[in-house]
């Protein structure tokens, strides 16, 4: 029997404050009407200004957890993806740990931005089959409205806070984890980025001013790359799995834009009602949107035992990823 792993539990999160498109109109100049159009979003969640990225992952990992029957202190290892962590250092999988008194795991930050979950599915499928760690966490968590130009509307009407969390255990047999397929072009770094309060440009005076701690996109040309890039991706996904797209039971993409997600639905030939969407509620919420609309599949009944789900993502880096679930 084949050694894999498996989800065993799912979890998400997400502030309780809502911003929606019409709130936006009134600080800067868009509309509902364009946001809608060009990207499926109407609403977004706002985390407090006291709420930290840890705190997301507490409430989505608890919920895991709980699912997966599993006590804190039983799990091996906390990978926590994400762009936009409590602090640089310590990473927040530590803080988390401290928080969920999960006295006995290891604990890593993994940043591969918007494809950081499925990142982060890849580790922990490796080090299960490897043996390393029977049980983990893995969190996908962001408050991307603290790294906005609240004065930039062509980034700050796109994304939004949460987190979502998984947890995989060793399991024989032919359900779990399939694949992972991982990718990054770094000669496309600067589509998307955060260029300031690292090693290149350390905080000051100037950063602040030039307001360098802000994500800066260049939207239309990561759009293009994105729909070419997963148009390919989900087809070598299958073939690699030797599947048909008719034997994929729910896409699950990331959710950065409806027209990209379209695309490759359209790739695939698979129709809409076989693609879990959630970005009109939650915006663009980076390493969070995946895990949040798996746990919302699970929880509603949409995947059942043995269906064949495909989960992609593509972001910052350019980073890109893909894996294939047998439930
Ligand atoms: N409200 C109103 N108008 C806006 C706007 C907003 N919030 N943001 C931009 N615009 C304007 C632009 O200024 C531009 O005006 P111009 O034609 O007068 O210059 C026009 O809308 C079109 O801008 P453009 O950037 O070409 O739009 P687009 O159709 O490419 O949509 C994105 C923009 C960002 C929604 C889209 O490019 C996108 O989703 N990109 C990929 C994001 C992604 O996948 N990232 C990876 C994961 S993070």
């Amino acid at each position: 029997m084949l050694l894999r792993s498996r989800i065993t539990g799912t979890g998400s999160y997400a502030p309780e404050k809502i911003l929606t498109n019409f709130d936006l109109e009134k600080k800067v100049d868009t509309s509902d009407e364009w946001i809608t159009e060009r990207t499926g979003i109407k609403e977004r969640r706002i985390a407090k200004d006291a709420e930290t990225t840890s705190d997301l992952c507490l409430e989505a990992s608890k919920r895991a957890l709980q699912a997966a029957d599993m006590k804190p202190g039983e799990v091996e290892l906390i990978i926590v993806a994400t762009m936009s962590g409590d602090m640089p250092m310590p990473s927040t999988a530590s803080l988390l740990q401290k928080k969920l008194h999960a006295k006995n795991a290891a604990a890593f930050d993994l940043n591969a931005a918007c494809s950081g979950f499925l990142y982060g599915l890849s580790v922990a499928d490796n080090f299960i089959k490897a043996g390393t760690f029977r049980k983990v966490l893995l969190v996908g968590a962001e408050i991307m409205s603290k790294f906005l130009d609240w004065q930039d509307r062509s980034t700050c009407v796109l994304f939004g806070d949460g987190a979502g969390a998984v947890i995989l255990e060793k399991a024989r047999g032919p359900r779990g984890i399939l694949s992972t397929h991982l990718f990054s072009d770094g000669n496309l770094w600067d589509f998307i980025c955060l260029p300031g309060g690292g090693s290149q440009a350390p905080p000051s005076a100037k950063t602040i001013k030039d307001k360098l701690h802000f994500i800066k996109m260049k939207g239309n040309e990561t759009f293009k790359i994105a729909v070419r890039t997963l148009e390919k991706l989900v087809i070598d996904t299958l073939r690699e799995n030797n599947l048909k797209p008719s034997d994929v039971a729910l896409l699950i993409p990331h959710q950065a834009n409806l027209r990209i997600i379209k695309a490759t639905a359209e790739r695939l030939n698979m129709p809409m009602n076989k693609v879990a969407v959630n970005l009109d509620r939650y915006g663009n919420t980076s390493s969070a949107s995946i895990p949040i609309a798996l746990d919302e599949v699970v929880r509603s009944g949409r995947i059942k035992r043995d269906d064949y789900i495909l989960l992609e993502a593509f972001g910052a880096g350019l980073t890109w990823a893909s894996a294939l679930i047998r439930w």
